[in-house]
C-alpha cells in the first residue's frame, strides 16, 4: 500500500482529517513517511541542507558556547545537552568532537542524549556516533519526543472545557496532540536525573512538527473527491482561536495561518520539567509584529529536491513539509512555566558573539592551504551574511533554575547587545 492510499483509506475510514493529522502521516508514518524511509533527506544529495551541512564551524561554535554554558553554571561533574531531531546526528558529531579535542572538562562532564523519531534516522546516528556510543558518552531515546493520535470532536477536545465545545454535529476526527499530560514527559526523555543540568537543542525541529491551518472558513480538513485529495473546512476550535488572537493574526479573504498547538504544547512541557538548564532553538521563523505588518502569513511550504514544490498534497511522503516558526507564541510557552527568554537573535549574531573574539579560528584549524581557507570562509560567509542563513534563522534563548545576569552575559548574546 502505498502512503496514499494508507491516508486515503484513513480518510474514508473518518471523514476528512485535520491538516496536522495529514502532515504527521506525510513526514513520520512509521513505514513510508518521509522522514523514516532509508532515503537520503540532507544535503546535497537530499531535498535541503541544515547549518551542519554547510561547515562543521557551527557544531564547534556550539560546543564553544555550551562550554561557556557549563562554566556559568559553575563546572558540575555531569551535565546533559539533549538534542530533539538530531537527524543524522552531524551536529552532535561535530559537537562532541570539537569539544573533546578543545574542551577536555566540559567533554569529561558532558553526556549527549539523541531523540530521534524516525527509526532509519536513529540507525543513521548508531552509524555516525559509533565511537561516542561504545565510549558511553552518548545515549538515543528509543522512541522521539511522543505524541499520540487523539480521537474526539473537532481533534483537540480533550484540551478544551466541555462548555467550549462546539456543537458535536460534526464527525469524530482525529488530531495530533502530545502523549503524557503528567510530569513525565522531558524527564522521561533524559539520560541523566532531572537535577542534573542540561542543555536542550533543536535545530530545525520545530519547523518540522505539524500544524493546523485556518483561513477564514476555518480549519482545514483533507478530504477526498473523486480518489484526489480536496480541502474542506470545519469551525476552528476555541485553542485555534485563542492561538490566533494572542500570537498571530485572524486570517483575511484568501490568507491562510498556520496554528502550531503542538510546538506550543513541546515547549511548555520543556518548561515544566526543567530544573536547571537552557533551551536554545534555532530555526526560521517570524515574530507576531512581522505577522502583523503583513508579513508571513502562510508560510506552509513544501520542498523537493532543493525546490519549492506546488503542493503539499503531491507526492505524500516523497516531499518535506515544513512551517515557519512563530516565535512569539514559542516564547509565551516558554515563559508560562518560568522560563526566561532571551530577545529573540538571529543567527548572524549569534554566531558572531560567539566566535568573533577568537576570530573564528574554530572554521579555519584545519585550514593547510589557501584554497582551503577561502572555502571555509565563503562556507562561514554563508551561516552568518543576511543573504545565506544569517537573517533568515533566529536563536531563541530560554532559561530556568540560572541567574540571569549571567545567561545575558554568554558570548552568543553579546555581539547584538554591543551594536545597539
Ligand atoms: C528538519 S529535520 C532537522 C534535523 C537536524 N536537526 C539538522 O539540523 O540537520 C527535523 C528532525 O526532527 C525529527 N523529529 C520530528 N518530530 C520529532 C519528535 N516528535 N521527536 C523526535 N524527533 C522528531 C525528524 O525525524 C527529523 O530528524
Amino acid at each position: 500500500m502505498t502512503l496514499r492510499e494508507r491516508i486515503q483509506q484513513e480518510i474514508h475510514e473518518r471523514g476528512p482529517i485535520p491538516f496536522s493529522q495529514y502532515m504527521e502521516m506525510c513526514l513520520y508514518d512509521p513505514d513510508l513517511g518521509y522522514y523514516s524511509r532509508d532515503v537520503e533527506r540532507f544535503g546535497k544529495a537530499g531535498d535541503f541542507y541544515t547549518s551542519s551541512d554547510v561547515h562543521a564551524v557551527f557544531g564547534r561554535l556550539l560546543a564553544r558556547q555550551f562550554e561557556e554554558i557549563w562554566r556559568v553554571l559553575g563546572s558540575p561533574g555531569q551535565i546533559e545537552i539533549l538534542e530533539l531531531g538530531p537527524g543524522r546526528g552531524l551536529f552532535a558529531r561535530d559537537l562532541l568532537d570539537w569539544s573533546e579535542k578543545k574542551f577536555p572538562g566540559f567533554f569529561r562532564a558532558l553526556h549527549y542524549s539523541l531523540l530521534e523519531k524516525s527509526t532509519a534516522l536513529q540507525r543513521r546516528l548508531q552509524a555516525n556516533l559509533e565511537r561516542h556510543f561504545i565510549a558511553g558518552k552518548t545515549s538515543l531515546s528509543p522512541e522521539g519526543l511522543k505524541h499520540h493520535i487523539s480521537r474526539g470532536p473537532y481533534g483537540m477536545a480533550e484540551a478544551m472545557p466541555l462548555a467550549n465545545l462546539p456543537a458535536a454535529t460534526e464527525k469524530d476526527v482525529t488530531s495530533v496532540v502530545p502523549s503524557g499530560d503528567g510530569p513525565g514527559i522531558f524527564s522521561r526523555e533524559r539520560a541523566l536525573a532531572r537535577e542534573i543540568p542540561v542543555i536542550i537543542f533543536a535545530n530545525e525541529f520545530f519547523d518540522a512538527l505539524p500544524v493546523e491551518v485556518l483561513s477564514p472558513r476555518g480549519e482545514l480538513r483533507i478530504g477526498i473527491k473523486d480518489g484526489r485529495f480536496v480541502e474542506t473546512w470545519a469551525p476552528a476550535s476555541s485553542d485555534e482561536m485563542e492561538f490566533l488572537d494572542r500570537y498571530s493574526v485572524q486570517p483575511e479573504d484568501g490568507e491562510r495561518v498556520e496554528v502550531p498547538l503542538l510546538a506550543q504544547r513541546y515547549m511548555a512541557k520543556m518548561g515544566t520539567a526543567l530544573t536547571q538548564g537552557i533551551i536554545i532553538v534555532v530555526d526560521y521563523g517570524y515574530t507576531r509584529e512581522e505577522t502583523l505588518a503583513g508579513r508571513h502569513r502562510g508560510t506552509l511550504m513544501a520542498f523537493r529536491q532543493h525546490s519549492v514544490s506546488a503542493s503539499p498534497y503531491e507526492a505524500p511522503g516523497d516531499q518535506d513539509i515544513t512551517a515557519h516558526v512563530n516565535f512569539t507564541a514559542l516564547t509565551a510557552a516558554a515563559e508560562q512555566d518560568g522560563m526566561q527568554v532571551q530577545p529573540l537573535l538571529t543567527q548572524s549574531q549569534f554566531l558572531m558573539g560567539i566566535g568573533e573574539q577568537n576570530q573564528f579560528a574554530d572554521a579555519f584549524e584545519d585550514c593547510r592551504l589557501l584554497q582551503e581557507t577561502a572555502k571555509v570562509a565563503l562556507q562561514l560567509k554563508h551561516l552568518v551574511t543576511p543573504a545565506g542563513m544569517g537573517e533568515a534563522f533566529h536563536v531563541l534563548v530560554c532559561s530556568k533554575g540560572i541567574d540571569p545576569a549571567k545567561v545575558v552575559g554568554l558570548s552568543g548574546l553579546s555581539f547584538s547587545k554591543c551594536r545597539i
